[in-house]
């Protein structure tokens, strides 16, 4: 990898592993000039900037200044001054006017990642970065803008970041800072997002880009079950193997925007950044404001590529936890098994029979707490439900520890239930707006934490909690969107913010809680997969994935998920049949092979589990423990999908050394009088000959000629099969 300024040429190049994105100044202005597969020597690449479109040097061409300004390529587009495709950048000046127009002002490169203020980001961790920083002025209003690009050793992915300083005497307010923008010169593209709602998040859709915009968002002040902010521009062709493709991830929890442009000129410009909407920053004097970090990268490998270039990433650049790569306790959470409807001797019982198995530690999710007994009170009250619980937690969590199993809690740190001591002492702290109605969301409203005594009076109880017994993991739940989005603490002029402050206050707090308990297992959730993103994992190695642990629906999840987030860190679990949401049963086999392919744990209750499955429990753990180092650390293929073979489901994990590899499929129609499939495996090792199944292959042969799978008896039926150099 390597960032370099051409004076000869004057191009900035950012080289990556397999990528080369180039930039230059054209009249002053930060142009686009290339992003793709890596380019060798030094080539003079402003010929790119001559088929745009618009007139190529502006100062030629004066009287049509504004073609040009809606043609060029910027790197990072302006408003209201001749470009009127979407722009990144909109202000509001102090005449009121929205334009805006940046020049380049100097540049440098250095070693390093810096860090997004405030907010989480990648680092250097396993491996070297360089940074290019771009500092841009717009004179007119005295508005600094420094673009930021970092790149890293082994990796593909390219960070953004945008830093915007206000240098003049007046106020000036942001009303759209987008974290990057790319003008590619071809429109022949795909876009994929990841898609849903509660209980079917992730899910993938991928059409042809069309002229005009084409966008997923966010405004529910989450990442959110609908949309994730991520998606992908890739030819036509692409496939898993095959193919080019581009994605853009923002690092950002909150209200998003991922959007993709067809120009006039057959271009494709793509952005994602802040949702524009619900958003507003004042820039007084001297003020600066930083954009979340977006994460680019580009692969020739297909979607498999790209997929194994994030994953990568976040495992290198961006988990902080020290669980990144070391085996996670197996759980057993309490949730389906008990709902709200548990006590001391429950969860003991549980825990006995659990221990029993080799489950090695208690969850306790909802309802410990205030007095709660349903969805309808307490939130806001983190101090034990005496009659459940007694006293203190300490006697619980001491029992437990001593049947030699570690003891985990659930919280929900950003709600308030309207039937809470804090709602009653503090109705103010919630979200609200003077003289309108609050919306209700599972009976609960959304604390204002924007404000620091707010976050402040919340972490007090929990650590206070946290610290009167050994708990060793938290699930950190958030089961409501926001609305009403407006803060008692800032003027009016200012409530533009609220968003984006609330979501720098759960960073703050998140910030808090892993410092000042550096080994704790946190688990990110909400209402399910509500805020799987990028950002989530640099607090937690793992999200809990959805609230639909059904093994067949899971499959389609954990497959979309898997486009961008490690397998690593998605949180799965094998749970009771019928399944609590769609009444289907599935082999206890093979919910348990869906739940080996992530961080793999029990939500059930395990008391009241027949022989035949509780007897499959301890081989089940047994397979964890020999397999998962596989999936925290190996190379993820997916070897095939039912949503287009109507058959079946396979992937695999292989070794970093390609010597091993875990191998799932589930078979999820039978059909009679139809062979099991052949399936051609990825990422082995051509000329080593492995034990694959019983039979010495090479795998040559396994990736070229593949494996035959054996034909299974009914729906839903499914295989592991480990893989290992002879
Ligand atoms: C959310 C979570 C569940 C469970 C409940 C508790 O829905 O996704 O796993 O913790 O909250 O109320």
């Amino acid at each position: 990898m390597s960032v370099s300024y051409s004076k000869e040429n004057g191009i900035f190049r950012l080289d990556t592993a397999n990528s080369t994105y180039a930039i230059t100044v054209n009249e002053g202005y930060i142009c686009h000039l290339y992003y793709g597969g890596r380019l060798c020597g030094n080539d003079d690449l402003r010929y790119l900037l001559e088929n745009t479109g618009g007139p190529f040097r502006i100062q030629d061409n004066i009287r049509d200044k504004a073609n040009a300004m809606d043609s060029l390529p910027f790197e990072y587009p302006c408003f209201n001054t001749g470009d009127y495709r979407e722009h990144a950048l909109e202000i509001r000046d102090s005449y009121g006017s929205f334009a805006c127009d940046i020049k380049y002002v100097s540049h440098r490169i250095y070693n390093g990642k810096p860090e997004t203020e405030g907010m989480p980001c990648s680092f250097e961790g396993e491996g070297k970065a360089q940074t290019l920083e771009i500092n841009c002025l717009d004179e007119a209003v005295g508005l600094e803008v420094m673009l930021l690009y970092s790149v890293f050793e082994n990796s593909d992915v390219i960070a953004r970041s945008v830093v915007l300083k206000n240098c003049s005497e007046e106020k000036i307010t942001l009303r759209r800072v987008f974290s990057a923008s790319v003008d590619i010169n071809r429109r022949d593209f795909d876009m994929i997002t990841l898609n849903g709602s509660w209980a079917r998040e992730r899910l993938v859709s991928r059409s042809p880009l069309h002229m005009g915009k084409q966008s997923v968002d966010s405004i529910k002040g989450e990442s959110s079950h609908q949309h994730n902010p991520f998606f992908a521009l890739c030819s036509h062709n692409c496939d898993e193997n095959t193919g080019e493709v581009y994605g853009f991830c923002l690092m950002y929890s909150g209200n998003f925007t991922a959007q993709a442009e067809v120009t006039q000129f057959g271009c494709t410009r793509a952005l994602i950044g802040i949702n524009p909407l619900l958003f507003e920053w004042s820039l007084e004097k001297g003020e600066h404001f930083t954009a979340p970090e977006a994460l680019l990268t580009y692969s020739s490998e297909g979607l498999g590529g790209m997929s194994r270039s994030y994953h990568d990433f976040f495992r290198r650049h961006v988990i902080r936890s020290r669980y990144k790569y070391s085996e996670r306790p197996v759980l057993i959470n309490n949730w389906e098994a008990t709902y709200f409807n548990f006590n001391t001797e429950k969860l003991l019982s549980i825990a006995r029979e659990a221990s029993k198995l080799g489950i090695e530690m208690l969850v306790m999710d909802d309802g410990w707490f205030g007095h709660r007994d349903s969805d309808n009170s307490s939130l806001g009250d983190w101090f034990v439900y005496k009659e459940k619980l007694g006293e203190s937690l300490k006697p619980l969590v001491d029992e437990v520890n001593s049947l030699g199993m570690k003891f985990g809690i659930w919280i929900e740190p950003e709600m308030v239930s309207p039937d809470s001591e804090l709602f009653r002492a503090h109705p103010d702290w919630a979200l609200r707006i003077p003289n309108r109605e609050m919306t209700m969301a599972r009976e609960q409203y959304v604390l204002d934490f924007s404000r620091k005594e707010v976050r402040d009076c919340i972490y007090a109880q929990i650590k206070e909690i946290l610290l009167s017994a050994n708990i060793e993991y938290v699930k950190w739940d958030m089961n409501r969107p926001l609305t009403e989005v407006w803060s008692a603490e800032l003027p009016p002029e200012r409530q533009g913010e609220v968003s984006h402050r609330y979501v720098l206050g759960v960073y703050e707090l998140m910030e808090r809680l892993v410092t000042d308990f550096p080994d704790l297992l946190l688990e990110n959730c909400s209402g399910g997969g509500g805020r799987f993103d990028g950002a989530m994992l640099y607090y937690s190695p793992q999200i809990w994935t959805s609230d639909d642990t059904d093994a067949k629906e899971r499959i389609a999840i954990q497959y979309g998920t898997s486009l961008v987030y490690p397998p690593s860190a998605m949180g799965a679990h094998v749970s009771d049949c019928p399944n609590h949401l769609t009444g289907r049963t599935t082999p206890f086999e093979t919910r348990g092979h869906v739940a080996l392919s992530g961080t793999f744990g029990y939500e059930l209750d395990v008391t009241k589990l027949s022989d035949n499955d509780k007897n499959m429990i301890p081989t089940q753990i047994a397979y964890y423990k020999k397999y998962s180092h596989l999936v925290r650390e190996g190379d993820l293929y997916r070897l095939g999908n039912s949503a287009n073979n109507g058959l079946w489901d396979c992937w695999m994990f292989v070794s970093k050394d390609k010597s091993e590899a875990l191998l799932t499929y589930v078979q999820q129609y039978v059909t009679p009088n139809y062979p099991a499939p052949v399936i051609r495996l990825r990422g082995l090792d051509s000329d080593v000959v492995y034990d694959a199944d019983g039979r010495a292959l090479t795998g040559s042969a396994l990736m070229n000629c593949g494996l035959a799978m054996e034909k299974l008896w009914g729906d839903y039926k499914s295989r592991l099969v480990h893989i290992k150099k002879k």
